[in-house]
């Protein structure tokens, strides 16, 4: 079999569209070209997300739908459920040639010529192999450099997945951090996101250095990096340094995504969060006094198991109460081997159903009115494409991260940052008309040399994920 063209889909977070990212640079290096459709490649790659169940299921629909096509191509399944289902995915389909775990992305353009070759290749698991993973230097969005600074997770929550499906927490050394977004800033990126499922509890493992340090250097070193924005924190990481060091930097991402999950102690607990409800509240007070105009955005968990009715109304007062920006709720879904799935009193599908529904009431309210306070102020608008309502308009986003919508005028381009005056609200968006006035920042794309990027070596020197801490 000879592998000539590819093409991918991609699920899950924003680590998953940076693995896309590494993957496709390591195609396109060993000489693959990107194919319109599904249909028309020899090499799918499905880049998958496992921490819901729907997802899931929706990639073994794909993968036997991709096998019933005319000419059905070659799949290799990647991201977390290659982690989690490994062989399981080769009996599948026979279609299936590559199952590649997150941890394993690197390894990509090494396999190919096996996979050629007739094997069929499982490769899993969390040993680092430093050096493996050269940066080809492609950006799935040319404005937008996204960078690794911690891989896996060490927290355990008791419903989630990922510390299964990503490993052990690991960081990179602040200098190979410093380097790549140095290199992708001298290449002209408008925007650079940091990466880490816990990024604020990063440690240089050889500085010993944290990540309000790692901030305060990316954020105060030349070339000056237009926009610098860095996901997920957790909040029992959030310290002062780090909430003064965005204080002391205007130029940081003024969007804070700090997801709290519940609002009631009770639940907390038993999701082994690590803070009570009313920790999460003075965090957020000090975070307001320090940095006033920040948006806060989180995530939360509806029908937990035992989740009471009381409960849940204790996280509606929380959300009420805090009143954020952007909230992003899901229904609790059991997790193979997570302890959460062992838990008694499930919570009845219709009951997180219409929590879940009267949870977007009040969040939509909420955003609503905090959108309409901003209307008749000026946002530094990061252009991303056109809107999705009409050609004529472009679709970007302010430097709190909420997407903003305008008329198209003048030479702007995406990647551009520009002044927009905002003129209406809506619960999920605002509108504007763009002011006849310089950009901030001209996205101007250049080509630099390839530069190799050293692989996250683990906290302490260990490989895989063990049983969580106590
Ligand atoms: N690391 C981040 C954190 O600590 O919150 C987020 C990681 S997770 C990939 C993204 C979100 O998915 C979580 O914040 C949580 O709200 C949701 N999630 C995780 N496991 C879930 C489950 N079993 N059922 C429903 N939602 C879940
Ligand atoms: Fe999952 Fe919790 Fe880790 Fe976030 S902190 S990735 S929710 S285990
Ligand atoms: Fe999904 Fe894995 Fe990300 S489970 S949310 S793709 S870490």
């Amino acid at each position: 079999m000879r592998l000539r063209t590819y093409f991918i889909e991609t699920r899950g977070c924003p680590m998953n569209v940076h693995d896309s990212e590494r993957l496709e640079g390591q195609l396109i290096a060993s000489g693959l070209r990107p194919a319109a459709d599904a249909g028309s490649a020899d090499l799918v790659l499905l880049n998958t997300c496992a921490v819901r169940e729907r997802p899931v299921q929706k990639i073994h629909g794909r993968i036997d739908q991709l096998a019933r096509l005319p000419r059905p191509p070659a799949v290799a399944i990647c991201g977390c459920v290659a982690q989690q289902e490994a062989d399981a995915l080769l009996e599948r389909s026979a279609s299936v040639v590559l199952v590649l775990g997150p941890r394993k992305v690197g390894r990509l353009a090494g396999l190919l010529h096996r996979v050629e070759q007739g094997e069929r290749l499982v490769v899993t698991g969390f040993d680092e192999t430093p050096g493996g993973d050269p940066h080809l230097g492609h950006h799935a969005t040319p404005y937008r450099g996204m960078v690794t600074v911690t891989e896996g997770c060490d927290e355990f929550c008791t419903y989630c997945v990922v510390p299964y499906t990503r490993g052990r927490e690991a960081s990179r050394p602040v200098n190979a951090i410093a380097a790549e977004v140095g290199h992708l800033v001298a290449g002209g990126v408008s925007e650079i996101l940091l990466l880490g499922q816990t990024i604020n509890s990063y440690r240089c493992p050889q500085t010993g250095v944290g990540f309000a340090a790692l901030l305060d250097r990316l954020a105060s070193a030349g070339p000056h990096i237009p926009r610098l924005r860095f996901l997920t924190s957790h909040p029992r990481h959030f310290d002062d340094l780090l909430i003064e060091t965005i204080a002391a930097h205007p130029h940081l991402s003024r969007y804070l995504h700090l997801p709290v999950q519940a609002g009631s102690d009770a639940v907390l607990s038993r999701m082994k969060r690590r803070y009570t409800r009313a920790e999460y509240l003075e965090l957020i007070e000090r975070i307001r006094q320090a940095v006033p105009e920040a948006n806060l955005s989180t995530d939360v968990i509806v029908g937990f198991p035992g989740e009471t009715e009381a409960d849940f109304l204790q996280t509606l007062d929380l959300l009420e109460t805090v009143r954020f920006g952007q909230v992003f709720a899901f229904a609790f879904s059991p997790r193979p081997r997570t302890p959460a799935a062992r838990y008694a009193d499930a919570v009845p599908e219709p009951v997180k159903k219409e929590r879940l529904h009267r949870l977007f009431e009040v969040t939509d309210r909420i955003e609503r009115e905090l959108n309409e306070t901003l209307v008749g102020t000026v946002q530094e608008v990061l252009i991303e494409g056109d809107s999705r309502r009409s050609g004529a308009e472009w679709q970007g986003r302010g430097a709190d991260n909420r997407v903003v919508n305008f008329a198209k005028v003048g030479d702007d381009r995406p990647g551009d940052i520009v002044p927009v005056r905002i003129t209406a609200a809506a619960a999920h968006s605002l509108h504007g008309d763009r002011i006849p006035a310089e950009p901030y920042h001209r996205f101007v794309p250049r080509t630099l040399p390839v530069l190799d990027r050293a692989m996250p070596q683990t906290k302490r020197g260990e490989p895989g994920p063990r049983e969580p801490r106590p």
